[in-house]
């Protein structure tokens, strides 16, 4: 294996370092391209960017593989929980029983919402508000009532950060709930002691105060399961989000804040969203799926829950979600034909050469809508469920990039395309400020609001 790079630039040639992955793509270190030929690169969408050297997850997206540390997700879905697999992705191994117990003390423990505020919900919010609005509102709020932890100085929010890491995860989940029932003119419902992560959630979303919400351990277990499985997945543009804000020294709440609006996005978490109201307007129009497979490979319209940047096969996690769709229906005891138009479009997709030769292949979000559905979950919740479970994924990155001995800002350059100075007498011109003889010349400047030229 070649150690080095070379790039030639008309009659000159440059070496550039490869470093070395554990497994996947090695890269070529360009850190010194700008200084040393005066070129910087263009990656549209950083397709072909690494941003940085990461220990959290892995994707092979030709093989259709992904591991949080190192462990497959199909293991980590038949025999983890939520919270265990959220403390390997922080902490990097998984937890003896002893680590599990006291962090999932501390997540309990965490489950309240400060008193004050609970008057975000008492009237702050119009009803309409999506709620994942709210949702990136009062995660960044939490640095106003724990100042402590969010101090910005990297020294102090460290030292602060299991306390930090374990109050979003639990809290997360609470004002999701609360945002919910906010809305929707319901009694806002507390947590409890005696449940588990997913079970919590699903109570304070569900309970009302004559009828206590309980749900089938199946049900509980599906919806774990959409946790574990958006748990983390490396460079995403949300978490590259978090990665970007934490570079610039700012705290966890204020980072993860930054990733949910990032991820609200149809292009993004935002998708499994689309999905449903695809699936739905499909159904309502009369369509078998064929006239909307038609107009997606038109352009006309997009395929919500299909294609990936990073898999060119099947999503793993869509694969382990279709089994889950199909146990779900059953258990809840619902045919939902909207179930039935996606396992058709999927079909339909497989044997067709648009979506063959640009390899789209269903994603994460294409069943997991419909298990939320089947669950009851509204539809403006389900981004808001892909932002509690990737809450694991963003700490551990945030962590990664805080950690780092000498990490840069994330601050990217540009190939400049807009007005040059000459464009900018040529309008003088126009405007009769500058004589029409005058030439532009490289030797003066100009200032913006005088037109003034100075030697
Ligand atoms: N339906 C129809 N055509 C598509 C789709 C789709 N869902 N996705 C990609 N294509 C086509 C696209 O038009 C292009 O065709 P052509 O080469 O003829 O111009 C080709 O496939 C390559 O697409 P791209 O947009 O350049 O690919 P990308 O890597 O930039 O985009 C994507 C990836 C996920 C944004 C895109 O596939 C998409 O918009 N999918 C639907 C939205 C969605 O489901 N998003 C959730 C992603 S998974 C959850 C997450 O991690 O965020």
């Amino acid at each position: 294996m070649p150690n080095n790079a070379k790039l030639t630039i008309g009659d000159k040639s440059y070496d550039f370092p490869i470093v070395k992955s554990t497994v996947g793509n090695d890269g070529i270190d360009i850190s010194k391209l700008r200084a040393e030929t005066s070129y910087i690169t263009l990656d549209d969408g950083f397709a072909n960017t690494g941003s940085c050297k990461s220990k959290i997850t892995y994707i092979d997206g030709e093989k259709g593989k992904l591991w949080y540390r190192g462990i497959p997700i199909e293991v980590l879905a038949e025999n983890s929980t939520f919270t265990e697999t959220a403390y390997l992705i922080i902490y990097g191994e998984l937890p003896t029983r002893k680590q599990m117990s006291a962090f999932s003390q501390k997540v309990l423990r965490n489950a309240g919402l400060h008193e004050a505020m609970m008057h975000f919900f008492d009237g702050s919010f119009p009803f309409s508000a999506h709620p994942m609005s709210i949702l990136s509102s009062l995660l960044n709020s939490l640095g106003c009532y724990y100042p402590h932890m969010a101090t910005n100085r990297r020294e102090q929010d460290l030292e602060y950060f299991d306390d930090a890491a374990a109050m979003l995860l639990s809290k997360v989940r609470t004002i999701a709930a609360m945002a919910y029932r906010m809305k929707n003119g319901l009694p806002l419902i507390y947590p409890k002691r005696d449940l588990g992560y997913s079970q919590n959630f699903l109570h304070m979303m569900f309970t009302e105060p004559y009828h206590e919400y309980y749900p089938h351990d199946d049900i509980t277990k599906a919806l774990d399961l959409i946790f574990i499985l958006h748990a983390d997945h490396e460079q995403n543009c949300s978490t590259s989000t978090v990665r970007m804000v934490a570079s610039s020294g700012a705290n966890l709440f204020a980072s993860v804040s930054a990733g949910v609006c990032a991820l609200w996005g149809p292009l993004h978490g935002g998708a499994n969203q689309r999905v449903l109201q695809m699936l739905q307007e499909i159904h309502d129009s009369g369509d078998d799926g064929s006239k909307f497979i038609e107009m997606a490979k038109s352009g006309k319209a997009r395929m919500m829950g299909f294609g990936h940047r990073v898999y060119k096969t099947y999503d793993p996690r869509a694969v382990i979600l279709r089994k889950a769709a199909e146990r779900v229906l059953k258990i809840v005891k619902l045919k939902d034909p909207l179930m039935d138009i996606a396992m058709r479009l999927e079909e339909r997709a497989r044997n067709d050469s648009y979506f063959i030769e640009r390899n789209l292949y269903p994603n994460v979000d294409f069943y997991s809508g419909i298990i939320l559905k089947a669950i009851g979950m509204p539809i403006d919740m389900f981004t808001v469920i892909f932002a509690i479970g990737r809450m694991p994924g963003w700490i551990a990155h945030w962590k990664e990039v805080a950690e780092q001995e000498k990490g840069k800002i994330s601050r990217p350059r540009q190939i400049y395309v807009g007005y040059d100075k000459r464009d900018y007498v040529k309008m003088r011109h126009r405007e009769g400020e500058f004589p029409s003889d005058y030439e532009a010349d490289e030797s003066r400047t100009y200032t913006h609001d005088s037109g003034l030229i100075e030697k």
